[in-house]
C-alpha cells in the first residue's frame, strides 16, 4: 500500500486521472472498476478532460460499477446507473454493451450478483479498481463485518451509510436499506486499486483504514493485503496520518511517481 498527499482535492483527482489515462494508453482495453459518490464526482469530470485533451478513445474500455442499491432501477435519478450514465458514459464513446452494472431490481439478486462474479472473470479481471470509503469505513457496501474474503452479494446498509447519503433523497426512510455490492474479496483482486478521500471528515477513517489493524469491522482495512493499493488523499484527509512525512518522500523520491509529480 502507498499513501500519496496532494494539497487538495483538485489535485487528488488530478493525480487519479492521470494515473487511468497513463493505463488506458498501456491498455486500450482497460477494465475499470468505477464507484460513485461525491468523491467520484470530479475524478470523471477530471478524466473525460484529460482523455479528450490527448483524443483518447473509450470505445474498448470495459467498466464493472461496484455496487448498486437494491429496488432503483437505471431510471432513478439516484441510482448508480444513473450516476454512471450522467457522469461519465454519456460523455465519452464508451460502448454500452461495455458497461456492467449490478441490477438492484433484478428478481433474483443471488443469481445477479453470481452472474456479475463471472463476467468479471470472463473479461479477465479488474485492471483498475477506483474506491471510495465511506464514514464506517466502506469500501463498495462492505458494511462492518462484512467477510474480508466476500464475494458480489447483497447487503443490508448501516444507519451510518443510510445518514451519509441521505442529503441525496428526500427523507432517511427514502434512503433504500440494501444494496448489492461487489465483495472485498472481489475488490481484492482488482489488479490495481486506487482509494481517494478527501476532506477532514474523512481523516479520522483513513488512518483507521491505512494504518490500524485489520479488521471486518472496517473493510478498507483489507486493502493492506493488497499489493497494489494506492490511497491518495488531501492534505485535510491526511491530518491524522502518523508517517505523512515518510509517505511524502516516498511519493517525491520513488521513480515509480516521476511522470506524476
Ligand atoms: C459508491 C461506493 C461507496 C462510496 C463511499 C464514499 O459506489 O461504493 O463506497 O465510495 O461511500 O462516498 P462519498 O464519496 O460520497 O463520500
Amino acid at each position: 500500500m502507498e499513501i500519496i498527499i496532494q494539497p487538495n482535492k483538485e489535485a487528488v483527482t488530478s493525480l487519479a486521472s492521470r494515473i487511468i489515462v497513463d493505463r488506458l494508453i498501456t491498455k486500450p482495453n482497460l477494465v475499470l472498476g468505477c464507484a460513485t459518490g461525491r468523491t467520484m464526482n470530479m475524478v470523471y469530470e477530471s478524466l473525460i478532460a484529460l482523455a479528450k485533451e490527448q483524443a483518447l478513445s473509450f470505445s474498448e474500455v470495459c467498466t464493472f460499477n461496484l455496487d448498486e442499491y437494491v429496488g432503483l432501477d437505471a431510471k432513478h435519478p439516484q441510482s448508480y446507473a444513473f450516476y454512471m450514465q450522467e457522469k461519465l458514459f454519456s460523455r465519452t464513446d464508451i460502448l454500452a454493451e461495455h458497461t456492467q452494472l449490478l441490477n438492484g431490481t433484478a428478481s433474483n439478486l443471488k443469481g445477479e450478483c453470481d452472474t456479475y462474479e463471472t463476467k468479471i472473470t470472463d473479461y479477465g479481471g479488474i485492471d483498475v479498481q477506483l474506491l471510495g470509503i465511506g464514514q464506517s469505513g466502506h469500501i463498495g457496501f462492505n458494511e462492518p463485518l462484512s467477510s474480508l474474503g466476500s464475494r458480489t452479494r447483497e447487503k443490508a446498509l448501516t444507519e451510518t451509510t443510510r445518514l451519509q447519503n441521505q442529503a441525496f433523497f428526500e427523507t432517511l426512510d427514502a434512503v433504500p436499506k440494501r444494496a448489492l455490492t461487489m465483495g472485498v474479496g472481489t475488490i481484492l483482486e482488482s489488479k490495481e486499486i486506487l482509494l481517494l478521500a478527501t476532506g477532514k471528515h474523512k481523516a479520522e477513517i483513513i488512518s483507521k483504514a491505512a494504518e490500524g489493524p485489520i479488521t471486518g469491522m472496517i473493510s478498507a482495512t483489507s486493502l493492506q493485503f493488497h499489493r497494489s493499493c494506492k490511497i491518495i488523499v488531501d492534505e485535510d484527509a491526511a491530518s491524522e496520518l502518523r508517517e505523512k512525512e515518510y509517505y511524502r518522500w516516498v511519493f517525491d523520491n520513488e521513480p515509480e511517481w516521476e511522470k506524476f509529480r
